[in-house]
């Protein structure tokens, strides 16, 4: 079976070529999550929230229908929006202030999404297995988001 880390080098592959093509931002951002949540069968949802109006609004995602708005520095979103750094949960019934948007999740990663130094939003990935993120994850999760953003058109509307 391939491991985690071959599969992240192929999804890279295929995002540069995915993403290379002019297009809206919008369009860019919903194929790469779709492309992801594809890629690994462990993944139950995987999206962006958005900051916008003082609060993480839910954006471009694929899985079941999640909530729509999240404080800053509330649950694993607002927590990693608020400092900035990534956060692997491997049980999230351990997580105080974990925000249950669907019941079977059991372990989450939430990064940061940062452009030009500017922290526009957090990108979360949620599994129905226990313990399924590592550094690995964090890694090509990390570069898969340095190649969606070197893809965007950042004179355009994001949001
Ligand atoms: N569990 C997240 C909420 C978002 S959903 O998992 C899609 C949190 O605690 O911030």
């Amino acid at each position: 079976m391939e491991t985690r880390r071959v599969k992240y080098n192929s999804l890279h592959a295929q995002l540069e070529v995915l993403l290379s093509k002019d297009g809206l931002n919008m369009s860019k951002v919903a194929n790469f999550v779709a492309l992801i949540k594809q890629t690994f069968s462990s993944f139950s949802w995987v999206g962006f929230y958005i900051y916008k109006n003082d609060g993480l609004h839910l954006s471009h995602f694929q899985g079941k229908v999640a909530c729509t708005y999240i404080e800053v520095g509330k649950g694993v979103c607002g927590t990693v929006f608020a400092s900035k750094k990534p956060l692997i949960v491997p049980n999230v019934n351990e997580f105080e202030g974990h925000i249950v948007c669907d019941e079977g999740s059991q372990s989450e990663i939430v990064l940061p999404v940062i452009i030009k130094g500017e922290i526009i939003g957090v990108f979360d990935i949620d599994s129905y297995e226990l313990n399924n993120f590592s550094e690995v994850d964090l890694d090509g999760l990390d570069k898969a988001l340095q190649i969606l953003i070197n893809s965007l058109n950042l004179k355009e509307e994001l949001k």
